[in-house]
């Protein structure tokens, strides 16, 4: 019932050069693998390059990160209304880099959702606790309090499309990555959240990726278990063949 969707999350690499290339080859590599949507998140200033290279139906591109309102004397940012003209289908919203270092909050998590669904952008709501929160057993109080703010004051009926990712900080690019076992129980926990938060359905139906050291060689245990729907890939999404080779690994 929810179709797997593993995402390229590029963060500040490739020009546009080099975005084109890699969708050049990355298409060749998957255009005859249709078990999972597959969405590319560039940098703002590849999102033209990537979207005008030619690529099959099921390769999605989004904006890594957006503000909240249409417009405005906001230096530096980029509006739904900008992503959308651009040929954005998808938003990453909060990743824990944007909280780390941006300033991105819970309240402007939720912010930014409440736009994207009213723009029509489907979101991919970045959560996880830091090493000290695990240590310190708060991991669910962390993740619960992360969801159950992003989502106040969201209409059910408006969330059909929204999607989370559970990347837990100290998996992120350190090569260290959640046991499955690990994993699902975090992805159980959210969908919990989510059910009291908005509705059961809308839990049921959301779609919750794992992010954080995803490779390879760790594809198929991690991507696609009973809570897990994908996979948010950083730089194991920078190599055209590594990343199909993710895609290829989640069919189980
Ligand atoms: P990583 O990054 O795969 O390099 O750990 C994941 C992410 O930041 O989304």
């Amino acid at each position: 019932m929810r179709k797997p969707l593993i995402a390229a999350n590029w963060k500040m690499y490739k020009t546009p050069a080099e975005a084109a290339a890699f969708v050049q080859a990355f298409d060749l590599l998957v255009a005859h693998h249709h078990h999972a949507d597959i969405v590319l998140f560039p940098s703002a200033s590849s999102l033209a390059a990537v979207v005008g290279t030619p690529r099959s139906k099921h390769i999605q591109i989004g904006g890594q990160d957006m503000h909240w309102l249409n417009e405005g004397a906001y230096t530096g940012a980029t509006s739904p209304l900008m992503l959308k003209a651009i040929g954005c289908t998808h938003v990453l919203i909060g990743h824990s880099e944007r909280r780390q270092y941006f300033n991105e909050t819970d309240t402007t998590v939720n912010l930014k959702l409440k736009s994207a669904l009213a723009h029509d952008l489907i979101p991919i709501v970045c959560i996880g606790e830091h090493l000290n929160e695990r240590e310190s057993d708060l991991t669910a109080k962390v993740l619960e309090l992360q969801v159950a703010v992003a989502l106040e004051g969201i209409d059910p009926t408006t969330a059909h499309s929204m999607i989370f990712a559970y990347e837990p900080v100290w998996a992120i690019g350190t090569g260290r990555t959640a046991t499955p076992a690990t994993a699902e129980q975090a992805h159980k926990l959210i969908r919990g959240q989510i059910a009291a938060s908005l509705t059961p359905a809308i839990a049921a139906s959301t779609r919750i990726l794992y992010g954080g050291s995803v490779r390879p060689e760790n594809a198929a245990t991690l991507c696609c278990l009973e809570d897990i729907d994908g996979a948010l890939v950083g730089g194991a999404s920078l190599d055209p063949n590594s990343f199909a080779e993710i895609i290829i690994q989640s069919k189980g």
